[in-house]
């Protein structure tokens, strides 16, 4: 257990703007302000309040604007799914298997997820107390692993250029995820970025990508067994 919930008192690592001359040289690397992230998320602020609305940040940092989205999601789950652990386990899940990010800089990505994980296992196991399951931060934490991912946003590929980026959509059906794996070059490739949307959930005319792998549905709680194969 220790592993699971361990230092979920980090300190609010959203204030720090700047890690060192160097990072900003090199990669741009200037984080965005709470007041900045939480004016530009009130733009599209029903979205941020819808669940399973998706969002993908492609230089996302250490995680300023997917925490806040994460927050304003869980705000919701909480709202109306508090008194059933099951519902809340279930929504609270939707709601971050909907949150996608890339950066380029390891430790960023290894911040982001910790950050994410972090804001939902501890409302998670304070609310649910004795009853909270273990298997449940580790389902959460296999989903961060894939989609807040280490890559290059411009070339679509690992770092190194020797994979390309891939992202797992998951679909909750009763109490079972499926998970279908796209190509992130495959999506951008038939996305104008005008009159069209990726995966649109809003009734508008998507283009609907093919899958290259698509795995069977699997119980929410036994998620983390995809991550031991
Ligand atoms: C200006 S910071 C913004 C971080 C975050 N979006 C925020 O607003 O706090 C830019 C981020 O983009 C990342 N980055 C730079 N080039 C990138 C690339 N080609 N692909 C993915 N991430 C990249 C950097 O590592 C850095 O974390």
């Amino acid at each position: 257990m220790k592993n699971i919930v361990s230092d979920l008192s980090a300190p609010n690592r959203s204030e720090e703007q700047i890690k060192s001359r160097e990072r900003v040289s090199a990669h741009g690397e200037v984080f965005t302000a709470d007041r900045e992230v939480e004016a530009m998320l009130d733009l599209v602020c029903r979205e941020t309040e819808r669940i399973d609305s998706r969002f993908l940040e492609p230089a996302c940092g250490n995680g300023n604007f997917l925490v806040k989205i994460l927050e304003r999601k869980l705000t919701v789950v909480r709202h109306k799914y508090i008194k059933n652990r099951t519902d809340y386990e279930l929504y609270a899940c939707v709601a971050v298997s909907s949150i996608y990010g890339i950066d380029i800089q390891l430790d960023n990505v290894i911040e982001c997820r910790d950050r994410l994980y972090e804001i939902l296992a501890v409302e998670y196991i304070t609310t649910f107390k004795e009853q909270f399951k273990e298997a449940y931060l580790l389902a959460i934490r296999h989903i961060l692993s894939k989609n807040i991912i280490w890559g290059d946003s411009l070339t679509q590929q690992a770092p190194d250029g020797l994979a390309p980026i891939r992202f797992c959509e998951w679909s909750v059906v009763n109490d079972k995820i499926i998970r279908r794996d796209f190509l992130f070059e495959d999506l951008l490739q038939n996305q104008p970025f005008e009159g069209s949307n990726l995966f649109s959930d809003l009734g508008d005319e998507a283009f609907i990508p093919t899958p290259i792998a698509v795995y069977p549905p699997i119980h929410y709680l036994k998620l983390a067994d995809y991550g031991a194969k």
